[in-house]
């Protein structure tokens, strides 16, 4: 019996760690708890059916569920640019539009799957539409991916950090394909255990670090 019961715990226990190590069940992203995501953690973004396109008819990829953002931003050069499409005048690469349908504040947190939506994100988490006090992103951030006396040089596969945590991301600027810090270079849009929702611990500014030769 009592053998029993430790191997039940033991068993238990390892089917327990891998659910609650590193998933984004109950981590910021998991909304589904909040009373507008229909109780689902991955609907507010993406849908098994009828994914979202953009207004060039494209798809938007990743099965995307949630309504994209059309605003207009400052950028960090004080210079003005819109969300996209990828067509060279894109403030920031698509991946980043896709984080600003919620963080910019212009578009409902619930305006998926073709429903308006009316609850907007609010405190910290609102980045708003002026980025010029933001780490820049995009088109005010094009990488030195060779890197040169303040930057690191950046791997075949256009990433950085210790483990190659950090990717560039592709975007057109006027007519140029470049590769730039985007939202998702530093953060990830599920879990990967690091606070903030980072790729990876900025403690003693280690991601910082990973770029920037300080
Ligand atoms: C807050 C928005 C958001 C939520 C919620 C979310 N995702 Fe994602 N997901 C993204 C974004 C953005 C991408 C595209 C970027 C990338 O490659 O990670 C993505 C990509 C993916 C991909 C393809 C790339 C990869 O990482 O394998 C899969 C699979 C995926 N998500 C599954 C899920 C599942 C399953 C859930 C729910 C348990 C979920 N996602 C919840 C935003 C979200
Ligand atoms: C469906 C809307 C939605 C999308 C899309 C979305 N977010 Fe969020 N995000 C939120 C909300 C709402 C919160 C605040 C959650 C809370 O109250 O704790 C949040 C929180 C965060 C936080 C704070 C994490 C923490 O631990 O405090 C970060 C960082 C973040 N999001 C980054 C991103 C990035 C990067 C993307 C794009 C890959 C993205 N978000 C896409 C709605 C969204
Ligand atoms: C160069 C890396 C980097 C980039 C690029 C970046 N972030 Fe962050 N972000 C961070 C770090 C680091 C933190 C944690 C800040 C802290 O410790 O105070 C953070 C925090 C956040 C938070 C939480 C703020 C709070 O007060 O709770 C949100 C939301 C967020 N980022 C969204 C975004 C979005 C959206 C983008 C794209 C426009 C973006 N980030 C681009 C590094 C970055
Ligand atoms: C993925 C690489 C990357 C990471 C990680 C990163 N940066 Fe940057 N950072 C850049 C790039 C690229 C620029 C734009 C540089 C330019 O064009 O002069 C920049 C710009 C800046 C600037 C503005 C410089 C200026 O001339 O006004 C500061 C300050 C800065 N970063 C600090 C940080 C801090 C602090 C962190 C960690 C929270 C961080 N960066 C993380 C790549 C990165």
């Amino acid at each position: 019996m009592k053998i029993r019961t430790l191997l039940l715990t033991g068993s238990l226990a390892l089917l327990a760690t891998p659910a609650l190590a590193q998933t984004m069940v109950g981590e910021a992203h998991d909304f589904s708890g909040t009373g507008w995501a229909g109780g689902e953690i991955c609907k507010p973004c993406h849908t098994p059916h009828n994914a979202l396109s953009d207004e060039t008819g494209s798809a938007v990829g990743w099965l995307w569920n949630h309504t994209l953002t059309t605003a207009v931003y400052t950028l960090y050069d004080g210079n003005t640019a819109g969300a996209g499409p990828d067509d060279g005048t894109a403030a920031f690469d698509k991946l980043s539009r896709l984080c600003m349908g919620c963080h910019d504040g212009t578009v409902a947190l619930d305006a998926f799957g073709g429903q308006t939506g009316s609850i907007f994100i609010t405190g910290g988490e609102l980045v708003g539409t002026d980025l010029s006090n933001d780490h820049p992103v995009g088109r005010t951030a094009v990488y030195p991916e060779q890197g040169d006396s303040h930057f690191q040089a950046a791997d075949a596969s256009h990433k950085l950090g210790p483990n190659g945590e950090l990717k560039l991301r592709e975007m057109n600027i006027d007519g140029t394909l470049d590769y730039v810090v985007g939202c998702m270079t530093c953060h990830t849009p599920h879990y990967k255990g690091f606070n903030d929702q980072l790729r990876m611990t900025n403690n003693t500014s280690a991601l910082c670090l990973s770029c920037h030769i300080k």
